[in-house]
């Protein structure tokens, strides 16, 4: 196979954790990531290109001979840059601004799994104009909670789960006049509250077909107990026992093949990773949501997982050949513990320096996400995620010690992790 130039997009952990696993493979003999963070550039060269101007990334690539892009985070695939790029002829790892509508239109995914039957929570939606009969639906409504949604991408901040009518009320106000989710909130949501544990499932197709790579589990809330307001992704471990062999065959054929079928037979055929938020409901595992890339954190539990070289996958999936290479998964299992500023997921003071973050070794990693490289060398936080401990043990519990063994080094002012990242996965191990 032909060796590439790869240029990787995003700047986050889940990025250190691509251009570790991309500079890893035989297939790659050169690495450039924009924007990158400090942890990336000990795998290639960090490249400050400007995102949002398409032809400025697509001159680079030329200048380059940039042979394939992998775009790590949903903004630029929902705004194109995959189409932009391959209709000049790049190679791209990652979905078509119309296939990323799966993530980027919560009523587009949901007309999608409607007509499918992929089983999800019952909706409706509305568009702006008819927003006086959201209030008028909040008014009738007699089981709660319910689940108001932005249709569009906003950070995590456009759900709102409703317990009662002043709930429901008060998010409909913030989708319509918070500035901040007015672009997101063109269309509202309005679903079925889900009762149940969630799991995220990871796929990665061709347009043609697909495999399963990997099961995590993320730990969205910001406290302890999954209290507190939401955020990126405070941990994630895989494999989840949540999901056996059958249950993860079970999603595999109710919903992952069913969602590239679907694409497929819409005529907009889904190529890259695909992302199932899902909720395991006594009725059996329902979509919360989809997502169009790598999760994050749970790229960085997935990818030390896999046995299989990723450039091989991605150039499989953007060439349209996946049913030619067979993926294959570690059997160890993975712990990854974020470490955040003081403040996040609200206001956070960036430039504090970082201490003690020690070296890889054959079961840790530290990847690298709201870091900088300050005048006089020093590694300080420059975002509420700053740091991602990862660690893998022949059981989820060493695997979790071993983490937070290799955490205790590392020291910054205002540093706030979850103690409990696994521990739904331990319970349920020994029940
Ligand atoms: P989303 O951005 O759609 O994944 O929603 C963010 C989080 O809100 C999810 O991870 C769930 O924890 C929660 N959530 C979203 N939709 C529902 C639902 N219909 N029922 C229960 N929880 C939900
Ligand atoms: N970890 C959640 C996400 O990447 O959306």
């Amino acid at each position: 196979m032909e060796h590439q130039r790869i240029l990787l997009i995003g700047g986050g952990g889940r990025e250190h954790a691509l251009a570790v696993s991309i500079t890893k493979s035989p297939l790659c003999d050169k690495l450039f990531i924009s924007p990158g963070n400090p942890g990336t550039a000990a795998c290639g060269e960090n490249i400050p290109l400007n995102l949002r101007d398409f032809d400025e990334i697509l001159d680079f690539i030329r200048q380059k001979d940039i042979t394939l892009c992998v775009i790590g985070p949903e903004k630029p695939l929902v705004d194109g840059l995959t189409d932009f790029l391959e209709s000049h002829g790049i190679s791209v790892f990652g979905p078509t601004a119309a296939a990323a509508k799966l993530e980027g239109s919560k009523s587009f995914a949901k007309e999608i799994m409607q007509k499918y039957d992929i089983p999800t929570a019952g909706y409706q939606s509305f568009e702006k104009q008819d927003w006086h009969l959201v209030q008028k639906y909040i008014e009738k409504k007699q089981k709660w909670p319910i689940v108001l949604k932005a249709d569009g991408l906003a950070a995590g901040k456009g759900v709102f789960i409703c317990e009662n009518k002043s709930d429901a009320l008060e998010a409909l106000d913030s989708l319509q006049n918070d500035p901040s989710l007015s672009a997101a909130s063109a269309k509202i949501v309005i679903e079925e509250f889900m009762e149940g544990e969630e799991v995220s499932v990871f796929a990665v197709s061709d347009g043609k077909i697909s495999k399963i790579l990997f099961q995590a589990q993320d730990h969205k809330r910001i406290g302890e107990g999954d209290t507190g307001p939401n955020t990126g992704g405070m941990g994630a471990y895989g494999p989840a026992p949540l999901l056996d062999e059958s249950g993860l065959a079970h999603i595999d054929e109710a919903v992952i093949k069913p969602t590239i079928r679907a694409m497929a037979k819409e005529g907009i055929p889904y190529k890259g990773i695909l992302y199932a938020g899902l909720m395991m409901t006594t009725e059996g595992p329902k979509v919360v949501e989809y997502n169009c890339r790598f999760g994050d954190p749970e790229c960085q539990v997935i990818l030390p997982a896999l046995k299989t070289d990723i450039v091989e996958i991605m150039l499989a999936a953007a060439n349209g050949n996946l049913d030619e290479i067979s993926i294959s998964i570690a059997k160890e299992y993975y712990t990854c513990v974020v470490l955040a500023s003081e403040g996040y997921p609200g206001a956070i003071e960036k430039g504090r320096v970082i201490t003690g973050i020690p070296d890889t070794t054959d079961d840790s990693f530290v990847f690298h996400a709201g870091t900088s490289q300050s005048e006089n060398g020093n590694i300080v936080t420059n975002g509420g995620r700053v740091l991602n401990v990862v660690a893998k043990g022949d059981t989820l519990k060493k695997s979790i010690e071993q983490a937070y063994s290799v955490l205790k080094s590392i020291q910054f002012d205002g540093m706030y992790y979850r103690r409990d990242i696994g521990k739904k996965g331990l319970d349920r191990l020994s029940e």
